[in-house]
């Protein structure tokens, strides 16, 4: 299929974008920049190096910013239509996929794959049928290519189609789904989702046991990898930014607020979450309480500072998640605490200077995702946080691999495991404790962001 050529030799396509548009009363725009690996691994290769980031347009204000030709240098978003969109990211992308690589369905009820489920179907494939149309007619001639995630499966078999001569890469930030809960999907969905990827020249992932995973789909269900390469880069967090960041103003501010909160000489447990049903929340809840429960020496003692930020509210099950995260927290409160002491101290407002903070006090931090594809918040801690602090990890996460023996390892299902491990956790020696976050920050910090995007870069160039 002939194309014409655009300028650019280095192109990512994502879902969503660096930056975002809100309207403002007067009706100006304002933009919000996002962080993360994308955005760091983009601006280690310098902004004179022709890349594009091809991204959604996302609400009101991303609509209007297009509708009125304004755009950041180096950024392309495409206005797809609001109701393919919506059918896309959260029909398919968010609802389904999501949902599979996460493991996340009760199976006695979901999935049910029905005419609703085919005509959203038909949206994603309009959806990454936009994403291919706007990078084939973006990119110079050989350029690389490297597409994000799950919203946009279909692209790289699409774009080859359209563009043969470019170096296509696709990189999974989540799991990837057991070959024998995959094939929920209809067969020839789950054909059209493994084709759609092995359009890829190369297909990355964040640990070996996703790239396996995903190996083990194609062996099964469309006779393998053919001529398509797997790789695996862990991204890791980015020490340089977060020691400065974590030491400015603002994060002091909202450690002396937080302190206040807890409440002299108590021991902290912080969690930091998008309200994500993978991230497994309400279990750890839970353990808190059945530690309080089975440890009485540790009430007044101890707080449990959960941050848990608001995700997907488009979708009713993430907005029952948030109420259940809610009242369990309000339950344990009222059924242990005291006029001084808050046992669970709950917040839902984003705020990245306030997780920093939280960062910064922790004694214990708890990830136990139920699935992770990495979890970077496991990478983070250790490298801000100030006298130590012990890693409560599930073994379902990507970061696992990596951190796994340095952490107290928990069973994310495992209630009363999860307070042994809480327990255990808190009561390390603090040599022990140092000694095991110092090692937590080296192994966490082995592949930062830019690097991670360079590795891809040069493993697709060469
Ligand atoms: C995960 C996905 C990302 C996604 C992020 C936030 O990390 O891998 O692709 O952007 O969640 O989710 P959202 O739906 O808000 O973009």
């Amino acid at each position: 299929m002939a194309s014409t050529q655009g300028a650019h030799n280095i192109l990512v396509a994502s879902n969503r974008g660096p930056v975002t548009y809100e309207v403002q009363e007067d009706g100006s725009l304002r933009a919000r920049r996002g962080g993360g690996g994308l955005v760091s691994g983009l601006s280690a290769i310098g902004p004179d190096a022709g890349a594009l980031w091809v991204c959604s347009a996302l609400g009101d204000g991303d609509r209007e910013a297009v509708r009125r030709g304004i755009a950041e240098d180096g950024v392309r978003m495409l206005d797809i239509d609001a109701d393919v969109h919506a059918d896309a990211y959260n029909g398919i992308a968010n609802s389904v996929l999501w949902f599979v690589h996460h493991m996340l369905y009760q199976t006695p009820l979901e999935p049910v794959f029905d005419a609703e489920f085919r005509r959203q179907w038909a949206s994603y494939e309009a959806y990454n049928r936009a994403f291919a149309e706007a990078l084939a007619a973006e990119a110079a001639r050989g350029a690389v290519v490297i597409v994000q995630d799950y919203h946009l499966t279909l692209v790289p078999g699409m774009l080859r189609e359209r563009r043969p001569d470019l170096r296509i890469g696709h990189f999974s930030h989540t799991p990837w789904a057991p070959v024998d809960y995959f094939r929920m999907l209809p067969d020839d969905i789950a054909e059209q989702v493994l084709r759609g990827m092995l359009g890829a020249d190369r297909l990355g992932f964040l640990t070996q046991r996703w790239a396996d995973a995903f190996t083990a789909c194609c062996d099964a269900l469309v006779g393998g990898l053919g001529d398509t390469r797997i790789g695996v880069h862990g991204l890791g967090a980015d020490a340089d930014f977060l020691r400065r960041r974590s030491h400015e103003a603002d994060v002091a501010d909202r450690m002396a607020a937080l302190r206040e909160q807890i409440g002299e000489g108590r021991r902290t447990i912080v969690r930091v979450d998008r309200t994500e049903l993978s991230k497994n929340i309400v279990r750890g809840l839970l353990a808190y309480r059945q530690l309080l429960e089975d440890h009485p020496e540790w009430r007044e003692r101890v707080v449990h500072v959960a941050f848990a930020y608001p995700s997907r509210q488009d979708l009713a099950v993430y907005r029952d998640y948030t109420a259940e995260v809610q009242r369990v927290a309000t339950e344990i409160n009222s059924q242990y605490g005291t006029p001084g002491w808050t046992p669970v101290v709950l917040h839902v407002k984003d705020d990245f200077a306030r997780s920093l903070a939280a960062y910064r006090l922790a004694d214990v931090a708890l990830v136990n995702p139920i699935r992770d594809g990495m979890n970077l918040v496991a990478k983070e801690v250790p490298v801000v946080s100030d006298e130590g602090c012990v890693l409560v990890l599930s073994r379902e996460a990507g970061a696992y691999e990596e951190l796994g023996e340095d952490a107290v390892v928990v069973n994310p299902y495992d209630v009363v495991g999860t307070a042994r491990a809480l327990d255990a956790a808190l009561t390390m020696p603090v040599g022990e404790r140092a000694e095991r976050t110092k090692r937590l920050a080296a192994a966490g910090t082995a592949l930062p962001p830019a690097q991670w995007f360079l590795e891809q870069l040069r493993e697709l160039e060469g």
